[in-house]
């Protein structure tokens, strides 16, 4: 088998997409573009990635850390030259060079297989993939002769209008020779533009006399590039069907797919439902027969089983199994809900772990509070954690009933069993089995149980 090495190109300014943000660092359903092209080229496990950054690589760098060989595009000439600064990386490491663009996340590992395939069988010196369709997407025309023979890519740019006619496009996926690409990528013709467009390297080939491949591609979707932010949200939908599409074949319910948006990097499991309007982000963990929205927001949360979300907003929480929450309930980061609990309207807990078999049903805060198993917080039941200069913890035990309408100005501790009369302003800790009442609460010994 000869050997393969992949070069990825995101040098490039990313001027049609009107953006701080790298283009390749757009998130496309909540992972940047240029990891989905970065996978795809790992599943067809080449001896090298390299991956050629330029406007914005410090930026990439970043955001993908170590895996692939970075290499700098110091002046962005165009693809062939960006191509050009990947050969010290590529040059003498693999037979066949397979070069794809940074900004196309859609492409599948499968069709990249067979590309290498027919470039292989073909012992061509440049295989490409082409697509074919009414609408050109801006993609260069594949010229042929009369005999069906590839001779040039033209770019949109610059084609005449007989060439604008031609309805097979060039999707920017190359396999090429290796030990042919690199001496003759040095001497690539610049173009009109001032460029050096990768695309002249198939005209040089045809000069030369040496064989040039095609592979069509069936399906567009897959070779949709992302230039603008119209293609981002064309993509975006598209990803986006496909997890929905995978997430109900392996058992969740969605009443509503149109309105269900779920991250790549979310995982739930079966029998789980959600319903219209929900958003699920980023790394969360839904678990089994769990009934999701309407109307939720979840990101980076995990979720246990048989859990209900209505109409709420969580962020990097951790929900056990049996919890209900909502509707209009906030859980920040740092909220962390044991077994059994419920959370009910109205309520915001930040930086928190609540207990097994908690109610919090009405219109309640914990900021920065610990909550045994089996409290009652009662309606309007409120963490007074900051002082005007620090956070402090509250902590309530096991079994504690908080009666509704309690202050609990934190440092403060209420004690195993202990009560508070409606209304307290709780300024001292409150000993096990006792009840504290008033503003600010006294405490009588034994609470009445
Ligand atoms: C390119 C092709 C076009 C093809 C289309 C398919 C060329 C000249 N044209 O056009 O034939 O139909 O892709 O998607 O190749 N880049 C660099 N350095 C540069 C310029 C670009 O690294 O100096 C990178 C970009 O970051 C991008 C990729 O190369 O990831 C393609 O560049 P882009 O400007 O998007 O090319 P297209 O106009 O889409
Ligand atoms: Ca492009």
């Amino acid at each position: 088998m000869p050997s393969l090495a992949v070069a990825i190109l995101a040098a490039g300014k990313s001027t049609r997409m009107k953006s701080k943000t790298v283009k390749v660092l757009h998130p496309l359903a909540g992972v940047p573009i240029i990891h989905y092209v970065l996978s795809t080229a790992a599943n067809i496990q080449p001896t090298r990635i390299v991956l050629v950054i330029g406007h914005g690589g410090q930026q990439i760098k970043d955001a993908i850390g170590p895996g692939p060989i970075y290499v700098e595009q110091g002046e962005l000439l165009g693809t062939g030259h960006a191509l050009l600064q990947a050969r010290p990386a590529l040059e003498g490491q693999a037979d066949t060079i397979l070069c794809l663009y940074g900004d196309m996340p859609l492409l599948r590992s499968e069709t990249l297989r067979r590309l290498i395939a027919a470039h292989q069988a073909a012992r061509a010196v440049v295989t490409l993939l082409t697509v074919s369709g009414d609408d050109s997407m801006g993609f260069g025309r594949i010229v042929r002769d009369a005999g069906g023979h590839v001779q040039a890519i033209v770019e949109e740019k610059v084609a005449s209008p007989a060439e604008l006619a031609i309805k097979e496009y060039n999707c920017g996926v190359y396999c090429f020779q290796s030990d042919w690409l690199w001496p003759r990528l040095t001497h690539l013709p610049v173009s009109p533009a001032g460029e050096f467009y990768l695309t002249d390297m198939v005209a040089v080939a045809v000069c030369e006399g040496k064989p040039v491949q095609t592979l069509p591609c069936d399906d567009v979707t897959e070779v949709l590039g992302i230039n603008n932010r119209v293609q981002l949200a064309q993509a975006e939908a598209i990803v986006r069907d496909g997890i929905r599409r995978n997430l109900m074949l392996n058992g969740v319910t969605m009443i509503d797919p149109a309105t269900t948006y779920i991250d790549a990097t979310v995982t739930i499991a079966a029998d789980t439902v959600i319903y219209p309007n929900t958003l699920i982000e980023g790394a969360t963990r839904i678990g089994a027969d769990c009934q999701i929205g309407p109307n939720s927001q979840i990101r980076d949360s995990t979720i246990g089983d048989h859990c209900r979300i209505w109409a709420s907003v969580v962020e990097e929480a951790v929900v056990r199994d049996h919890v209900s929450i909502g509707p209009f309930s906030h859980l920040r980061p740092g909220a962390q809900i044991g077994e059994g609990t419920h959370i009910g309207n109205f309520a915001e807990i930040k930086n928190s772990t609540l207990g097994r078999h908690v109610h919090m049903g009405h219109v309640s805060y914990m900021g920065d509070a610990t909550v045994g198993d089996d409290v009652n917080i009662g309606a309007g039941t409120i963490t007074c954690n900051f002082d005007g200069i620090q956070k402090n913890p509250t902590t309530i035990e096991d079994g504690a009933f908080v009666g509704s309408d309690t202050m609990l100005v934190a440092p403060v501790k209420v004690g195993k069993r202990a009560r508070t009369g409606a209304g307290s302003v709780v300024t001292h800790d409150v000993p096990a089995d006792s009840l504290a009442y008033g503003v600010p609460a006294k405490v009588v010994k034994k609470a009445e149980t």
